[in-house]
């Protein structure tokens, strides 16, 4: 009985990791949750975050996945060590790996950060990159307009450009080589943030979240020994059309979206 891997979402942020994951180990069912009807997690309580992710999970328990993949900054921040404490399989968050991806690139030691007011807040990404680097000069910024841009399929309107275009504003004297987009929704937006950012490299952990996911699989023996094209399942809490659209357009692969109501 092949186990999948659970991923979850507040909503279609995480595939964007579900895309790189498909495309370096693309033998891997992939079972997936997008808490649409309650997104953003972003300016929520811990509380209420910690809560929501549980659900996500329990709900994805009954596949018996193989393995976690919490890829959601805002979660990621609040549950990912409990989460490893409490579960027997691997549990993956999306914090680190975007730390090592940025400080693979930066030339300056100059980088940026820009997340949820959640993830922001609780300064995780500053910790984790003066950890690796004290030397680093690290700015982060808030940008809770972007999430519902995406959420919406605004992704290459003349509104999102400008939307962004004045979140990034703090930025602008900054002098940063390295932009981290701290926020699993944000690669969407990622032409648009390039253009407004110019030269500066910008960072999505989803690669290297990926990078993580099948080196684990592989020391422990389990990646898929599968030949068959994996059915993958997607699962959101709320209007199935819209997360279809964006997943589709996403992934570029016909999928179905089943919706679940908590
Ligand atoms: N995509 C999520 C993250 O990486 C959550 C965004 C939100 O729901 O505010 O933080």
């Amino acid at each position: 009985m092949s186990q999948p891997i659970a991923v979850i979402d507040s909503g279609v942020g995480g595939l964007t990791v579900v895309q790189e994951i498909i495309r370096q180990i693309p033998r891997e069912e992939i079972v997936y949750f997008g808490d649409t009807a309650r997104c953003p997690y972003g300016p929520r309580s811990r509380e209420e975050v910690r809560n929501f992710s549980l659900q996500l999970i329990h709900f994805l328990e009954q596949f018996n996945p193989k393995m976690l993949v919490i890829a959601c900054n805002t979660a990621t921040a609040v549950i990912l060590e409990e989460l490893r404490e409490s579960y027997s399989i691997p549990v993956i968050g999306v914090i680190h790996p975007g730390v090592r991806a940025a400080i693979k690139v930066t030339l300056s030691g100059r980088i940026g950060v820009i997340g949820t007011i959640g993830t922001i807040q609780s300064s995780l990404y500053e910790e984790a990159l003066k950890q690796v680097h004290p030397g680093l000069y690290i700015t982060s910024l808030a940008c809770p307009a972007f999430v519902p841009l995406v959420e919406q399929g605004k992704l290459d309107h003349e509104e999102a450009f400008d939307i962004v275009c004045e979140a990034l504003k703090p930025l602008e004297k900054e002098n940063i080589d390295t932009l981290i987009l701290g926020c699993t929704h944000y690669p969407l937006l990622a032409p648009i943030i390039q253009d407004v950012m110019g030269d500066v490299k910008l960072i999505s952990s989803a690669d290297e979240t990926a990078r993580e996911v099948s080196t684990i699989l592989f020391h422990k023996n389990q990646l898929s020994k599968d030949f068959c094209r994996p059915v993958h399942r997607f699962f959101a809490s709320g209007k199935k059309e819209v997360f279809q659209k964006i997943a589709e357009e996403w992934l570029r692969i016909p999928i179905k979206v089943e919706h679940v109501e908590f």
